[in-house]
């Protein structure tokens, strides 16, 4: 007995076999290689389980070991929390943005005094500025925040409805919504997209903290190994797999709304580190100004990029 807690309290004090826990919301496609990865590859020294939350998480909350979250909410946090560290790309989505057609829309200019839904603070407010900026810097639109809807039938109050129902004339955010929104709207819908103006990049986190842990830090290596072999699924054989099924399930859509939207995924891993870092100077300087900062110096920009994990594959 007296053996077993003594064995016990060292492996409490090794770190050894402690779950890794990992933030990240549920309710996204972009998140769902994670528990496939779980479910299917991964082999640390205890379980990993992903919780609710995201890269906010790490800066306040030393339990969790790594976080899942776009790149606005990685930055958001890097700013003021400069022990993050960006270690592998889930995915990158080009977001898109669908208009009503029959209010006059066919180019991103005629949204000049509409409406537009996203919702503040996001990612997809993010890409929708930017997309409009690139038009005209001083285009004038309203952005109306509301709920998203990611499975019909929806709610009167969210997107997609409120572009069906015409109280707005347009919207911007993570998929599926546009796509429901541009079923609802049928041959009236107009799709907007432009990756080399925003495209989501949807990363995993740690910290140097659990990065300079020996033992966190195999596991962390062995969830980013089991992602990646994830990726190598959802990219090469997603309806051999039955991946459709199982990401529609896991987060509560239908299979043919995920299959429709697919395309509009890619499954990254690895990055290019002078493009990402180019892109992330400029969608932080847009955000220092959102969140009257100061922007993050490009160098420290450059140690959020941290390819070790990748590199120990
Ligand atoms: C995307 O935006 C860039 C920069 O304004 C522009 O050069 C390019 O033509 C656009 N691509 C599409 C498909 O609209
Ligand atoms: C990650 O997966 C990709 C695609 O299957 C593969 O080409 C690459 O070698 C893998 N990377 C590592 C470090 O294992």
């Amino acid at each position: 007995m007296q053996c077993f807690i003594f064995l016990g309290i060292i492996l409490l004090y090794l770190n050894i076999g402690a779950a890794l826990k990992v933030g990240t919301s549920l309710a996204w496609i972009e998140h769902t290689p994670q528990p496939y990865a779980i479910k299917n590859f991964y082999k640390g020294s205890s379980s990993a389980s992903l919780t609710s939350g995201g890269v906010a998480n790490l800066a306040t909350d030393k339990s969790f070991d790594l976080a899942a979250n776009a790149e606005t909410q990685g930055l958001k946090q890097y700013a003021s929390h400069r022990n993050i560290r960006l270690i592998y790309i889930i995915c990158e989505v080009a977001y898109r943005i669908v208009a009503d057609g029959s209010k006059g829309i066919k180019s991103l200019a005629d949204l000049k005094g509409k409406k537009i839904g996203s919702i503040q603070g996001t990612s997809a407010n993010v890409f929708v500025d930017m997309m409009m900026k690139n038009v005209d810097r001083f285009i004038d639109c309203a952005l109306i925040v509301t709920d998203v809807c990611m499975k019909a039938p929806c709610a009167s109050n969210t997107l997609p409805q409120q572009l069906k129902s015409g109280a707005i004339d347009a919207f911007g955010i993570w998929e599926p919504a546009v796509e429901l929104g541009a079923q609802a709207l049928g041959q009236n819908a107009v799709l907007f997209q432009n990756a080399s103006i925003y495209r989501e990049v949807y990363a995993l986190y740690s910290t140097t903290d659990v990065l300079n842990d020996p033992n966190k830090r195999k596991d962390v290596v062995e969830f980013v190994r089991a992602l990646n072999k994830t990726l190598d699924v959802f990219t090469n054989e997603p309806e051999k797999a039955g991946i459709y099924d199982f990401v529609a399930k896991a987060v509560g859509m239908d299979a043919p709304v995920v299959k429709a939207v697919w395309g509009d995924h890619k499954w990254s891993g690895r990055w290019d580190a002078k493009e990402l870092v180019e892109f992330l100077v400029k969608e932080d300087a847009y955000l220092a100004t959102m969140d009257k900062r100061t922007p993050i110096p490009r160098t420290e920009l450059e140690k959020f990029l941290d390819t070790s994990v990748l590199d120990e594959l």
